[in-house]
């Protein structure tokens, strides 16, 4: 069984989009995500995949989930959410992307957590499930505070499930 990471940049209150669109855009956030996910596969729902500048993300195994019969291009579609994850037994890590519909349907059986925690307040119109800490452990972190290049304190955090 693979294990299955959820990965997000989540503002204040929980935010992560607006208008099918991310909050904002922090370069070192943004490297992190490729570092991490590169050469993997990344699951994301059908929204998230339509808010991608370039579409399908590359050297990447992309599924995309959706209830209808559509295709992307440079992706594999899934039908539900169950299927997604047969794509994808083979594998070591999984990583699901986004949105907010995927995150909350998989947070309660996700292994990993990637998140980015950027203090600051945004309108928001998607936002993450409110985490139960008694199910987490930190297992790294890292602050970024404010900069001349990016206006936006944020941290790298992630979690493990507790055994
Ligand atoms: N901050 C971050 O890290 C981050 C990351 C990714 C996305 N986002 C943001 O999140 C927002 C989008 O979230 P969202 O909740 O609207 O959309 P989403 O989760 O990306 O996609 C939802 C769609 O996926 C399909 N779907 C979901 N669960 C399914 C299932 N179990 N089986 C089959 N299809 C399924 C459905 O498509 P059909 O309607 O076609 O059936 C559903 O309408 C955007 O604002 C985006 O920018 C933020």
């Amino acid at each position: 069984m693979p294990k299955l990471s959820i990965i997000a940049a989540i503002a204040a209150h929980n935010a992560i989009g607006k208008n099918n669109q991310l909050l904002c855009h922090i370069s070192e956030d943004l490297q992190r995500f490729k570092q991490l996910t590169l050469n993997h596969t990344v699951i994301m729902g059908r929204n998230t995949f339509l808010s991608l500048p370039k579409g399908a993300l590359p050297k990447r195994k992309n599924i995309v989930v959706t209830t209808q019969s559509l295709q992307f291009p440079g992706c594999l579609v899934a039908h539900t959410l169950e299927e997604a994850l047969q794509l994808c037994e083979e594998e070591e890590e999984i990583f699901i992307i986004g949105g907010s519909s995927l995150y909350h349907q998989t947070i309660n059986q996700a292994d990993k957590l990637y998140l980015t925690y950027i203090y600051a307040p945004f309108e928001a119109d998607a936002f993450f499930p409110t985490l139960d800490s008694a199910q987490w452990h930190t297992t790294f972190s890292e602050d970024h505070p404010e900069t001349d290049v990016n206006p936006y304190h944020f941290s790298f955090i992630n979690y493990e499930r507790n055994d």
